[in-house]
Parts: C-alpha cells; sequence; structure tokens
C-alpha cells in the first residue's frame, strides 16, 4: 500500500460527473471499516484485476476484500460516499468482466468469504458466495450432499446462483438459482437484509435471476439434494460428418428431447470445426444420476447418428463423474486456471417452436464452410435444458426473475483468438454474429432473438424469450429486453427502490 501522501495525488474524474474521487478518502473510510483493500499502485493490483476473458481490461480504482457481510457493507458505503460504481466479484468468470465494474468501481471482492455450513437437520447448506463450484461440490459430497450446477470448477457461485446455474443435473434438480431458500443481500446503502419467501421477498425474487443489478449477495441458503449413488459420464465423438448428417443430428436430438426421457439424463451436442469444407465435428457429452444403464435410454437418439469416431464412458461415483466432467481440479486452491480472449453468444430456442428444417440447415452450412475457414478455435454448444420431465421448465415464470423457462435448447457459440491471448481480431465477431444470424434469419419472426444479432432488425413481438445472462454478451442491442424478457419491468421498479443511484451497474444489468 501506498503512503497516505502519495495516495491523496491520486483522483480519479469520472467523465459522467463533476464528483472527484479521491483514492485517500477511500482508503480512510475502508480502514476505519476494517476492509483491506488493493489500490493501482499495489504490487498485486494488476493479478487481483486481470480478468478471466482477456478481451477486457477494466482499471477499478481499488478492490477491497471483505471478509464478512459487515464489511461488505461498509466498502459499499465507502464507495456510495464518493458516488462511485461498485460491482461485486466472486468467481470471476464473467464471460465480459462485469465482476470489475467499469473503469474507475470499486470492486468488492469476494475471494476471503468462502465459508460453507451442511445443515443435515433440513438439508440445507450456508454457502458464501467467495465459494467456486468445484470447492463447492466437494464439500457437499463429504457430507453426501450436492446441488445443480455448472461444469467449470472455477465458476464462482456468486455469479453462477444470480443469473441461472446449468448443469447435466439441472433436468433433475433445476437450475442453481432455483435451489436457493434464502440469502443474506447488502443492499446499495449499506443495509444488510435476509430475503426470503417470508421477508423482502421482492429482493428475494430479483436476485434469483439478476442479482448483479440488486444488491451484493454475501451468502445463499440453498436446498441440497442427496449424491446420487452412482453417475456415468458418456461421451462420443464423430470426427467429420457431412451437412446432411449434422442437420439430422440437431433435429433428431429435437425429437429426442421430447420423448419420455429421465430427468436424471442431462446431455449437450458440442460443434467444433471438421477436417474438410462442408464437414463439421460433433462431440455428444452427458451424464446420467438415474438407475438402470443409460445406454437403454440413450439408444433412440444414437441409432439416428452413424457410428461414432470414438467414445469414452466413466461410470462412478457422483464426483467422479463432477470431476470428468469439470477435466481440471475440483479444488480450486490447488492450481491456478487458464485464461482465454473470446467472444461467446447465446441463444435460448423455445421448446413450443422448435428449430426449422431451414434454420438446422443454415446453421449447419455455416459451421461447416465459415467454421471451416475461419482459422480460430470456436464451439458450439447444444444444451439440452428443456424436453420432457425438466425440473428447469417446471418452475413458474414468474416464481424468479429468470425469464425463461420454455427452453428447450440453450445454444453457446464461442470463438477464441488466434494465439488464445489478445488482441481479439475483428473477425471473430463476425463469424459469431454470422453464425446467430444464421439460425434466427431462418426463423420464426416472434423469436425474440433478431435482436441478439447486430446485423438483423426485425419487429420484436414476443419478449418472452431470451439469451443467457450467464453468457454474457457485450455486442447485444436491446440486451436488458434478451435477457430479462417478461420480467423487466419489475427488475426496473425493484431497482429503483433499492439502488436509484444505480450504484451497481454493468452493460448487461436491468
Ligand atoms: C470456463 C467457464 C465455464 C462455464 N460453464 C458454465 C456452465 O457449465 N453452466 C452455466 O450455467 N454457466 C457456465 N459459465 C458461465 C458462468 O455461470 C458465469 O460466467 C457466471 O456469472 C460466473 O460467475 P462468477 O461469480 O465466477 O463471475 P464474476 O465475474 O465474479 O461475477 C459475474 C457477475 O455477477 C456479479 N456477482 C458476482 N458475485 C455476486 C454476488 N455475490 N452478488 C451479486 N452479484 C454478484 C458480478 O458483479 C458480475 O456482474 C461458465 C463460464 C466460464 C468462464
Ligand atoms: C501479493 O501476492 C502474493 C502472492 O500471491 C502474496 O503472498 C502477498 O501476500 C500479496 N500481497 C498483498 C499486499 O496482498
Ligand atoms: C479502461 O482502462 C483501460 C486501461 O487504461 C483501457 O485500456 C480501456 O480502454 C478502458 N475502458 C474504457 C471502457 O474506457
Ligand atoms: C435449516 O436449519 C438451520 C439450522 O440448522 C436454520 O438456521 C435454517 O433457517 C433452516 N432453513 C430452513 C429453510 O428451514
Ligand atoms: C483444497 O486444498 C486445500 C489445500 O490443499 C485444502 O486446505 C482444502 O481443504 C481443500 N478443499 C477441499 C474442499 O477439499
Ligand atoms: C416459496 O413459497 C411458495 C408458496 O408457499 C412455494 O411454492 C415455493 O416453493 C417457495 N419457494 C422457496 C424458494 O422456498
Ligand atoms: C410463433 O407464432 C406461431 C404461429 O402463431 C406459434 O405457433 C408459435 O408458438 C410462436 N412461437 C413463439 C416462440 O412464440
Ligand atoms: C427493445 O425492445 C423493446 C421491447 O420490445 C422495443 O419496444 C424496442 O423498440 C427495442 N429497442 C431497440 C433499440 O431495438
Ligand atoms: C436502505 O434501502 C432499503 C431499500 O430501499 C430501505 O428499506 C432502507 O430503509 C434503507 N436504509 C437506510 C438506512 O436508508
Amino acid at each position: 500500500m501506498l503512503p497516505a501522501s502519495l495516495l491523496g495525488l491520486v483522483a480519479i474524474f469520472l467523465s459522467s460527473g463533476a464528483a472527484a474521487q479521491s483514492v485517500s478518502v477511500l482508503q480512510s473510510s475502508l480502514s476505519a471499516g476494517g476492509v483491506s483493500a488493493l489500490y493501482p499502485t499495489d504490487k498485486n493490483f494488476s493479478t487481483v484485476t486481470k480478468a478471466f476473458n482477456e478481451r477486457f481490461t477494466i482499471v477499478p480504482l481499488a478492490v477491497a476484500f471483505p471478509t464478512n457481510a459487515q464489511q461488505v457493507a461498509a466498502a459499499v458505503k465507502a464507495g456510495t460516499a464518493q458516488k462511485m460504481e461498485v460491482a461485486a466479484r466472486s468467481g470471476g468468470h464473467s464471460y465480459i468482466a462485469n465482476g470489475f465494474g467499469r473503469n474507475g468501481s470499486l470492486v468488492i471482492d469476494l475471494s476471503k468469504m468462502k465459508g460453507i455450513s451442511i445443515r443435515s437437520s433440513n438439508n440445507t447448506a450456508l454457502i458464501e458466495t467467495g465459494n467456486r463450484l468445484g470447492d463447492i461440490a466437494l464439500a457437499l459430497n463429504a457430507a453426501g450432499r450436492a446441488l445443480p450446477h455448472g461444469t467449470c470448477s472455477y465458476v464462482g457461485i456468486g455469479g453462477h446462483s444470480g443469473m441461472g446455474g446449468f448443469g447435466f443435473t439441472s433436468r433433475a434438480w433445476g437450475l442453481t438459482l432455483d435451489t436457493i431458500k434464502s440469502a443474506t443481500v447488502v443492499l446499495a446503502n449499506g443495509t444488510i437484509v435476509t430475503a426470503s419467501n417470508t421477508s423482502n421477498t421482492d429482493i428475494f425474487w430479483a436476485i434469483r435471476g439478476a442479482s448483479p443489478s440488486i444488491g451484493i449477495v454475501t451468502s445463499i441458503e440453498v436446498q441440497t439434494f442427496p449424491a446420487p449413488a452412482s453417475a456415468t459420464v458418456f461421451q462420443y465423438g464423430w470426427d467429420s460428418l457431412t451437412i446432411s448428417a449434422a442437420s439430422n443430428a440437431i433435429s433428431s436430438f429435437q425429437t429426442f428431447a421430447a420423448s419420455n426421457i429421465p430427468q436424471e439424463f442431462g446431455a449437450e451436442l458440442v460443434f467444433s470445426a471438421g477436417p474438410s469444407t462442408s464437414h463439421v465435428a460433433l462431440g455428444l457429452t452427458g451424464a446420467y444420476y438415474g438407475t438402470g444403464d443409460y445406454k437403454t435410454i440413450l439408444a433412440p437418439y444414437l441409432n439416428t447418428l452413424s457410428a461414432p469416431s470414438w467414445s469414452t464412458i466413466s461410470p462412478g461415483s457422483y464426483i467422479n463423474s463432477v470431476s470428468v466432467l469439470a477435466g481440471q481440479p475440483l479444488n480450486t486452491s490447488t492450481a491456478p486456471e487458464d485464461p482465454d480472449t473470446f467472444y461467446a453468444k447465446s441463444l435460448m430456442t423455445p421448446s413450443g417452436s422448435p428449430m426449422s428444417a431451414a434454420a438446422i440447415t443454415a446453421f449447419v452450412t455455416y459451421m461447416t464452410k465459415q467454421g471451416f475457414t475461419f482459422g480460430q478455435s470456436w464451439f458450439v454448444e447444444v444444451e439440452l435444458y428443456g424436453g420432457s420431465n425438466s425440473a428447469i421448465n417446471k418452475v413458474a415464470l414468474d416464481a424468479t426473475a429468470f425469464s425463461k423457462r420454455d427452453t428447450l435448447f440453450t445454444i453457446q457459440m464461442y470463438a477464441s483468438s488466434p494465439s488464445f491471448a489478445p488482441p481479439y481480431p475483428a473477425s471473430g465477431f463476425t463469424f459469431l454474429d454470422g453464425m446467430a444470424s444464421s439460425i434466427v434469419s431462418n426463423s420464426p419472426s416472434n423469436w425474440s432473438y433478431g435482436y441478439a444479432v447486430n446485423s438483423i432488425h426485425r419487429v420484436l413481438t414476443d419478449v418472452s424469450f431470451s439469451a443467457y445472462l450467464n453468457y454474457a454478451d457485450d455486442r447485444l442491442t436491446n440486451a436488458s429486453t434478451l435477457y430479462y424478457g417478461s420480467h423487466l419491468p419489475r427488475l426496473q421498479s425493484i431497482k429503483a427502490a433499492v439502488d436509484p443511484q444505480d450504484t451497481f451497474r454493468m452493460p448487461t444489468g436491468v
């Protein structure tokens, strides 16, 4: 840390307002609240402000490291006293570095808040939001319990549970946010509230789908599930599929989803560049957590495809399945994770209006042609949210702020820079925008996804569908409508009540 005399020389003037934000004043208020922090001139500052997606360079005014909710509240007040923007950072895995706010923000880094307490009396767990998914899975598993969540160990529970949280157990148990029974939330004015079904109900509703815009959730109380007695991860690969074979793989996946597949079955298709033009590589990855043989369930789908080039079947314990799917250490203190430099988009397809043959063919043709010549690493995941029996879609649309309870597929499109390091070439944006456009421009006009593609403008007639907020995209037109759908007006009204100064501001906010 710098001596106060030197810090006093550093004042940042935001272009938006006349207020000068003095680092020395901030430093005194944070110290008065007992909160440790790092400032731009500190040795480790560049390390703690490095984004997972290195396409983004954001320089906050300070990064605070509170150890409890009271310190979070003190830090928020220290920021708002100077009209600063404040952003929470949990695992730092936002696709667009939203955990750092914007240049000049105060970052509340939750990495010193990693408590997990498991209550066997009512099968809940109290989880502080500095935890990451791999560590949570390990801790719960040690008590024979589990939670639905995504596959990457290093993703933080803060962002993940605030905006969704999809993994292969989600068809059985819902999204991560569906498991939240109550939460402790620090509001913009520094008040600490408990939000639940019976207390601060508007806030409770809003933090399950839009938490970054509402407050800083310091802990969540979640419903846990018995860790399944066994689990099998299955991975199949087709090294080179023609346009018609790959189109068939998607359309028959839609048909398969509509058949009576059990909740305990989760899967996704993963496309990547093929070995020659007009061809694409396909992977099928999933897991089965039920009893009996997963092959009986999967056979009707596999029978519609050619023989795979390879397969890897990993039967074992539940925690083994979490580990295999992660493909990285579950204990995130054992090694740091490599960053990437990328752009990603998402589209969520409505169950009631599956992708047409024209949309599928255009999409696959794009992946086989532009995808072959593109020359940078890319992949597309077609994640099965819906289909028969999905717990995600059993939750009533208005029960939480999550705006999409009728999704069949969440399609994620992802392209890295050539070296996986900056700079990110314009060709990457063009490639993915064009890919999303191949689907949208061949789909019914009442799909609102038209706004997901900058080059396409069409009349939005149905706002109940959206893109997935956890795959945040900084290039969307009308992002708030796409992300929050029909919940946007209620979210804006709650936001106006609890955060009138827009202290918790971000490009993908409400
Ligand atoms: C490698 C990788 C794999 C992924 N896999 C999956 C997957 O399988 N399934 C899936 O659903 N998603 C997945 N995601 C997306 C992931 O869920 C989101 O990026 C998530 O928001 C990251 O959360 P975080 O806490 O790590 O991020 P952060 O960058 O720390 O935060 C993300 C946003 O949430 C806000 N925030 C963080 N903590 C809090 C808090 N306590 N209170 C209020 N706001 C908060 C931040 O301000 C920011 O706006 C993946 C992402 C990556 C990078
Ligand atoms: C800086 O980082 C190093 C290595 O992670 C750590 O040992 C040290 O305590 C950090 N210093 C501060 C001031 O946080
Ligand atoms: C934030 O600051 C960094 C470093 O100065 C700069 O590269 C970046 O462009 C700035 N971002 C914005 C949005 O101005
Ligand atoms: C679960 O039990 C703990 C104490 O063991 C209690 O604090 C908590 O309120 C209970 N939660 C619910 C949802 O009943
Ligand atoms: C992760 O590893 C660290 C260091 O080895 C250890 O202290 C910690 O208990 C482990 N965490 C879990 C959840 O196993
Ligand atoms: C909230 O209460 C309603 C009605 O009692 C119930 O259906 C719902 O499951 C509860 N939600 C949570 C998260 O506890
Ligand atoms: C779009 O409109 C058609 C025809 O009116 C309807 O069948 C379909 O369900 C709608 N799709 C969506 C996504 O609303
Ligand atoms: C954004 O969506 C709203 C709601 O459907 C619509 O009225 C508005 O025209 C859209 N704005 C832009 C810029 O596309
Ligand atoms: C802080 O904001 C909340 C939500 O708007 C409000 O209920 C509470 O009274 C405020 N507290 C103070 C001290 O202003």
